[in-house]
C-alpha cells in the first residue's frame, strides 16, 4: 500500500490536485472536509456539531474525524493506496493515523505540503465564495481564521512528518498541470525507490 498525503493551507489547491492524482494513480481519495461536509448536508448529528465549528474557520475536534478516517481505512482491505487531503490537521491527528495505518501493515509513505501565499490563498478562496456556497468561504474573516488554525495546528503536523524525511515542498502557484507534473515526479521518485515497500516501520 502506498499511502500519501496532500498537505497545505486552505485553497493551497489540495482538493484540485486531489482529483487529478486520484484519476492518475488510482488511489483512494479521503478528505475529511468533504466527509464532514457530506453529514452536514445530510444533517446528521456529526454534522450538525462539526457545522459550528467550521462556519467560524475554526478545526473540527480530533475525536470526530479521526473516528471517521477510522471507518473509511477500514472499509477498502485491497487498495493499493490512500490520498489524505486535509488529514491529518494536528499532530494527535498524525499519532493517530499512524496506529490506524500500522494495524493494516502500512504507513504514511510521502507528504506533499503545496506552499502558496497567503494573498493568493485569500484571493483565491474569496473568488471561489462567490459560487461555492461554502459557509466558511463566505468571508474574509472566515477565511483568516482558516489560515490562523493552520499556521497554530497545521503546521506542526509537517514538522512531524519531516523527522521521518517524509515531506517534500511543491510549488502550489501557477498552471493546475505544472503542479500535478511536480507532485507526479514526486511521487514517482519515492515509488521507484521501493522504499514504500517496507511497511512496519516509520523510518
Ligand atoms: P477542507 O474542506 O479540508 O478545506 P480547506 O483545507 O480549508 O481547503 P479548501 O478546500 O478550501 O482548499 P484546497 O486546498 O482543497 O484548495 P482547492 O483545490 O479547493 O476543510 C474545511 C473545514 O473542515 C476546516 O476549516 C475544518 O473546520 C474542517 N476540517 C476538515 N478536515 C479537518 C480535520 N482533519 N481536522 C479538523 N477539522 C477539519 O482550491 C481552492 C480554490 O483555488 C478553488 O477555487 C480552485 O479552483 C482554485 N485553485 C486551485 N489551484 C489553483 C491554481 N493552481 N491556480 C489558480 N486557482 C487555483
Amino acid at each position: 500500500m502506498f499511502n500519501l498525503i496532500l498537505f497545505g493551507p486552505p485553497g493551497s489547491g489540495k482538493g484540485t490536485q486531489s482529483e487529478k492524482l486520484v484519476q492518475h494513480y488510482g488511489f483512494i481519495h479521503l478528505s475529511t472536509g468533504d466527509l464532514l461536509r457530506q453529514e452536514i448536508n445530510q444533517q446528521t448529528p456529526l454534522g450538525l456539531e462539526a457545522k459550528q465549528f467550521m462556519d467560524q474557520g475554526k478545526l473540527v475536534p480530533d475525536a470526530i474525524v479521526i473516528g471517521m478516517i477510522d471507518g473509511m481505512i477500514d472499509k477498502y482491505p485491497n487498495t493499493k493506496g490512500f490520498l489524505f487531503d486535509g488529514f491529518p490537521r494536528t499532530v494527535t491527528q498524525a499519532g493517530a493515523l499512524d496506529s490506524l495505518l500500522l494495524q493494516k501493515d502500512a504507513k504514511i509513505n510521502l507528504v506533499l505540503a503545496l506552499a502558496v501565499s497567503e494573498n493568493t490563498l485569500i484571493e483565491r478562496l474569496i473568488h471561489r465564495g462567490k459560487s461555492s456556497g461554502r459557509s466558511d468561504d463566505v468571508n474574509e474573516e472566515i477565511i483568516k481564521a482558516r489560515i490562523k488554525e493552520y499556521s497554530s495546528k497545521t503546521t506542526p503536523v509537517a514538522d512531524y512528518y519531516k523527522r521521518f524525511n517524509k515531506v517534500q515542498s511543491i510549488v502550489g502557484e501557477g498552471n493546475v498541470d505544472d503542479i500535478f507534473n511536480n507532485l507526479s515526479k514526486a511521487i514517482e521518485a519515492v515509488y521507484t525507490t521501493n522504499q514504500w515497500k517496507t511497511t512496519k516501520s516509520n523510518s
